[in-house]
């Protein structure tokens, strides 16, 4: 049975923060129904899919470059972009450090995300369609083991929740059920860093999570089978959760932010639930 832990207001009971890093390694969710990301009326313009580039499903800040990219938008709309992307960063670093002290140190800050298109207007394929439950699995940057811890916010300006789907069975079920189909090549690996098809080289471990997240997403028995919960997650709330241990699918839902962290296994309360341990027990061997 998955954990949503709801903390409401915003100084919530020390006691109750402590257990975030517990119910997050647990496979559960932080939600934060009223923690609001407030917009200015500058950025509240930004709300409107149309600035999109079509070629990028978001809107996105790189940390290293401060570069924004995905949209069709002239500099000086780039700027209010920047800022709403970057002040959304600062806030997640801000609210980890709150919820999960001692990740702190070991939290590696990747790209920031802003998604002004609604989820059910894509048409995709199977493999794209992440209104089907999925594990995250970056094809081109590989984590070479490391956890993906994900901060989002729900900014709809109309009240309208982001609903998602989150399966229930824990990842060491779900790695069982498709353990036969996560075998690695380790050829493949060399042959795409060559090519400049991956940033770094692509780990056992990536290989592995990138064929879990194809083998769920294309299996239509997983998909009408698996025990799931709904959540409806509010307008102005935020939520964690570790997308690559997590069966998730964004069903509907319009006007959201989202910040990536990479997280080294060892930083953990846990190190034993990772999915990077969880399956070198399962394949006896180590991936990363
Ligand atoms: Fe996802």
């Amino acid at each position: 049975m998955i954990e949503i832990l709801e903390l409401q207001g915003g100084a919530s009971p020390r006691g109750r923060f402590d257990q975030a890093a517990k119910v997050l390694e647990a496979g559960g969710l932080i939600v934060l129904p009223d923690r609001r990301f407030a917009l200015s009326a500058a950025e509240t313009r930004m709300l409107d899919p149309s600035i999109s580039d079509d070629r990028a499903k978001n809107i996105s800040l790189d940390p290293a470059t401060g570069r924004v990219s995905g949209t069709r938008l002239d500099d000086a709309g780039r700027h209010v972009l920047a800022g709403l992307i970057g002040r959304f960063a600062q806030t997640a670093d801000a609210l980890l450090a709150e919820l999960t002290p001692r990740y702190a140190p070991a939290l590696q800050r990747r790209r920031t995300s802003f998604r002004p298109g609604a989820i059910a207007d894509r048409a995709l394929s199977l493999r794209k369609d992440d209104r089907r439950l999925h594990v995250d699995a970056f094809p081109a940057n590989p984590v070479q083991g490391r956890r993906i811890l994900r901060v989002f916010a729900n900014v709809n300006p109309e009240g309208e929740p982001r609903v998602w789907n989150v399966g229930e069975d824990p990842f060491d079920a779900v790695a069982r059920r498709f353990l036969g189909r996560l075998v690695v090549k380790e050829h493949a690996a060399t042959v795409k860093e060559a090519l400049g098809l991956t940033k770094g080289r692509q780990s056992a471990y990536d290989q592995a999570m990138l064929r879990l997240h194809d083998a769920a997403k294309l299996d239509h028995g997983y998909q009408a089978d698996a025990p799931r919960r709904r959540l409806e997650l509010p307008a102005d709330s935020l939520w964690v959760v570790y997308t690559d241990s997590v069966m998730h699918a964004a069903l509907s839902g319009q006007h959201a932010l989202e910040q990536t962290y990479l997280m080294p296994v060892e930083a953990m309360a846990e190190e034993a639930l990772s999915p990077l341990r969880i399956l070198e027990r399962m394949t006896g061997r180590a991936l990363a």
